[in-house]
Protein backbone atom coordinates (compact mmCIF):
# COMPACT_ATOMS: atom_id res chain seq x y z
CA UNK A 1 0.00 0.00 0.00
CA UNK A 2 0.93 3.54 -0.98
CA UNK A 3 2.14 5.82 1.93
CA UNK A 4 -0.19 8.89 1.17
CA UNK A 5 1.69 12.78 1.38
CA UNK A 6 0.21 15.78 1.49
CA UNK A 7 2.48 18.93 -0.06
CA UNK A 8 2.71 22.26 1.78
CA UNK A 9 4.52 25.43 0.43
CA UNK A 10 4.36 28.48 2.65
CA UNK A 11 5.20 31.43 0.60
CA UNK A 12 3.47 34.96 0.27
CA UNK A 13 5.11 35.73 -3.00
CA UNK A 14 4.17 32.28 -4.55
CA UNK A 15 0.65 32.11 -2.60
CA UNK A 16 -0.30 35.98 -4.42
CA UNK A 17 0.74 34.40 -8.05
CA UNK A 18 3.75 36.85 -7.73
CA UNK A 19 6.05 34.48 -8.42
CA UNK A 20 5.46 30.43 -9.70
CA UNK A 21 5.85 27.92 -7.09
CA UNK A 22 9.36 25.45 -7.86
CA UNK A 23 9.37 23.27 -5.08
CA UNK A 24 6.08 20.88 -4.61
CA UNK A 25 7.08 19.76 -8.92
CA UNK A 26 10.38 18.79 -6.91
CA UNK A 27 8.68 17.11 -4.19
CA UNK A 28 6.22 15.41 -6.46
CA UNK A 29 9.15 14.91 -8.82
CA UNK A 30 11.32 12.75 -5.76
CA UNK A 31 8.06 11.23 -3.95
CA UNK A 32 5.47 10.41 -7.21
CA UNK A 33 6.51 7.55 -7.57
CA UNK A 34 6.20 5.83 -3.71
CA UNK A 35 3.65 7.98 -2.49
CA UNK A 36 0.35 8.77 -3.03
CA UNK A 37 0.29 12.80 -3.54
CA UNK A 38 -3.16 13.16 -1.44
CA UNK A 39 -3.08 17.14 -1.49
CA UNK A 40 -0.94 20.17 -2.76
CA UNK A 41 -1.39 23.08 -1.20
CA UNK A 42 0.80 26.66 -1.68
CA UNK A 43 -0.21 28.95 1.35
CA UNK A 44 0.48 32.66 2.32
CA UNK A 45 3.48 32.57 5.15
CA UNK A 46 0.42 32.47 8.09
CA UNK A 47 0.45 30.15 11.12
CA UNK A 48 -3.11 30.05 11.34
CA UNK A 49 -3.27 28.63 7.80
CA UNK A 50 -0.66 26.06 8.03
CA UNK A 51 -2.01 24.68 11.47
CA UNK A 52 -5.82 24.05 10.03
CA UNK A 53 -3.81 21.95 7.20
CA UNK A 54 -1.82 19.92 9.45
CA UNK A 55 -4.73 19.52 12.40
CA UNK A 56 -7.35 18.14 9.26
CA UNK A 57 -4.62 16.29 7.16
CA UNK A 58 -3.62 14.23 10.92
CA UNK A 59 -7.05 14.02 12.37
CA UNK A 60 -8.88 13.05 9.59
CA UNK A 61 -5.64 10.61 8.44
CA UNK A 62 -5.55 12.16 5.19
CA UNK A 63 -2.04 11.90 5.32
CA UNK A 64 0.82 9.66 6.44
CA UNK A 65 3.20 12.61 6.08
CA UNK A 66 3.05 16.22 5.43
CA UNK A 67 5.90 17.99 3.79
CA UNK A 68 6.23 21.72 3.98
CA UNK A 69 8.39 23.40 2.40
CA UNK A 70 9.14 27.24 3.19
CA UNK A 71 9.12 29.75 6.29
CA UNK A 72 11.96 28.35 8.19
CA UNK A 73 14.16 31.29 8.12
CA UNK A 74 14.71 34.54 10.31
CA UNK A 75 12.78 36.76 8.96
CA UNK A 76 9.21 37.96 10.85
CA UNK A 77 7.22 35.85 8.23
CA UNK A 78 9.10 32.74 8.62
CA UNK A 79 6.63 30.87 11.03
CA UNK A 80 6.49 27.53 9.29
CA UNK A 81 8.21 26.02 12.54
CA UNK A 82 6.29 27.80 15.21
CA UNK A 83 3.18 26.71 13.80
CA UNK A 84 4.53 23.36 13.21
CA UNK A 85 5.34 23.62 17.00
CA UNK A 86 1.75 24.51 18.33
CA UNK A 87 0.23 21.70 16.65
CA UNK A 88 2.53 18.41 17.10
CA UNK A 89 2.36 15.58 19.60
CA UNK A 90 6.13 15.03 19.82
CA UNK A 91 8.96 16.20 17.96
CA UNK A 92 11.43 13.96 15.58
CA UNK A 93 14.46 15.91 16.34
CA UNK A 94 16.54 13.47 14.54
CA UNK A 95 15.10 14.24 10.79
CA UNK A 96 15.64 17.64 11.11
CA UNK A 97 19.49 17.40 12.52
CA UNK A 98 20.07 15.07 9.71
CA UNK A 99 18.61 17.43 7.22
CA UNK A 100 20.95 20.14 8.35
CA UNK A 101 24.21 17.97 8.60
CA UNK A 102 23.99 17.33 5.31
CA UNK A 103 22.81 20.51 3.97
CA UNK A 104 25.52 21.93 5.74
CA UNK A 105 28.02 20.02 2.97
CA UNK A 106 26.19 21.80 0.45
CA UNK A 107 26.00 25.54 1.78
CA UNK A 108 27.09 27.19 5.51
CA UNK A 109 23.76 29.05 5.24
CA UNK A 110 22.02 25.83 6.24
CA UNK A 111 22.54 26.39 9.52
CA UNK A 112 19.82 28.96 9.11
CA UNK A 113 16.97 26.54 8.95
CA UNK A 114 14.89 26.21 11.74
CA UNK A 115 13.09 23.54 10.17
CA UNK A 116 11.83 21.28 12.32
CA UNK A 117 9.58 17.73 11.83
CA UNK A 118 7.17 16.18 14.09
CA UNK A 119 4.13 13.47 14.68
CA UNK A 120 0.55 14.78 15.02
CA UNK A 121 -1.56 11.60 15.95
CA UNK A 122 0.16 8.92 13.67
CA UNK A 123 1.26 11.47 11.01
CA UNK A 124 4.63 12.83 10.53
CA UNK A 125 5.20 16.41 9.60
CA UNK A 126 8.57 17.10 8.18
CA UNK A 127 9.76 20.96 7.62
CA UNK A 128 12.03 21.80 4.24
CA UNK A 129 13.14 24.86 3.42
CA UNK A 130 11.84 27.27 0.70
CA UNK A 131 13.90 26.52 -2.15
CA UNK A 132 14.30 23.62 -4.75
CA UNK A 133 17.85 23.55 -4.53
CA UNK A 134 17.32 22.66 -0.57
CA UNK A 135 14.17 20.55 -1.07
CA UNK A 136 16.10 18.00 -3.41
CA UNK A 137 18.70 18.64 -0.66
CA UNK A 138 16.87 17.51 2.11
CA UNK A 139 14.62 14.77 0.31
CA UNK A 140 18.01 12.71 -0.73
CA UNK A 141 18.62 12.64 3.20
CA UNK A 142 15.11 11.68 4.23
CA UNK A 143 13.65 9.63 1.92
CA UNK A 144 15.54 6.62 2.87
CA UNK A 145 14.19 6.21 5.93
CA UNK A 146 10.61 7.71 5.55
CA UNK A 147 8.91 4.23 4.83
CA UNK A 148 10.16 2.74 8.13
CA UNK A 149 9.25 5.87 9.93
CA UNK A 150 5.92 5.74 8.35
CA UNK A 151 5.58 2.20 9.10
CA UNK A 152 6.59 2.61 12.73
CA UNK A 153 3.99 5.48 13.17
CA UNK A 154 1.23 2.60 11.66
CA UNK A 155 2.27 0.12 14.08
CA UNK A 156 2.99 -2.22 11.16
CA UNK A 157 6.70 -2.96 12.44
CA UNK A 158 7.06 -6.58 13.62
CA UNK A 159 9.07 -7.22 16.72
CA UNK A 160 12.26 -8.64 16.34
N1 LIG B 1 19.41 23.82 2.90
C1 LIG B 1 19.85 23.31 1.75
N2 LIG B 1 20.02 21.98 1.67
N3 LIG B 1 20.09 24.06 0.66
C2 LIG B 1 19.91 25.42 0.70
O1 LIG B 1 20.14 26.06 -0.34
N4 LIG B 1 19.20 27.37 2.05
C3 LIG B 1 19.30 27.93 3.41
C4 LIG B 1 18.66 27.07 4.47
N5 LIG B 1 18.75 25.67 4.17
C5 LIG B 1 19.43 26.02 1.91
C6 LIG B 1 19.20 25.16 2.99
C7 LIG B 1 18.84 29.31 3.54
S1 LIG B 1 19.67 30.45 2.59
C8 LIG B 1 17.89 29.72 4.43
S2 LIG B 1 17.57 31.37 4.72
C9 LIG B 1 17.15 28.73 5.24
O2 LIG B 1 17.31 27.42 4.70
C10 LIG B 1 15.68 29.02 5.45
O3 LIG B 1 14.99 28.98 4.23
P1 LIG B 1 13.42 29.27 4.17
O4 LIG B 1 13.16 30.56 4.90
O5 LIG B 1 13.10 29.36 2.71
O6 LIG B 1 12.69 28.15 4.81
Amino acid sequence: MAFKAALIVLSDRAASGERADACIPVMKERLGEVYSIVRERVLPDDAGALQAEIIELADSRIADVVITSGGTGLSPRDRTPQATAAVIDYEVPGIAEAIRAASMEHVKSAMLSRALAGVRDRTLIINLPGNPKAVAESLDVVLPVLPHALELLADRVEDG
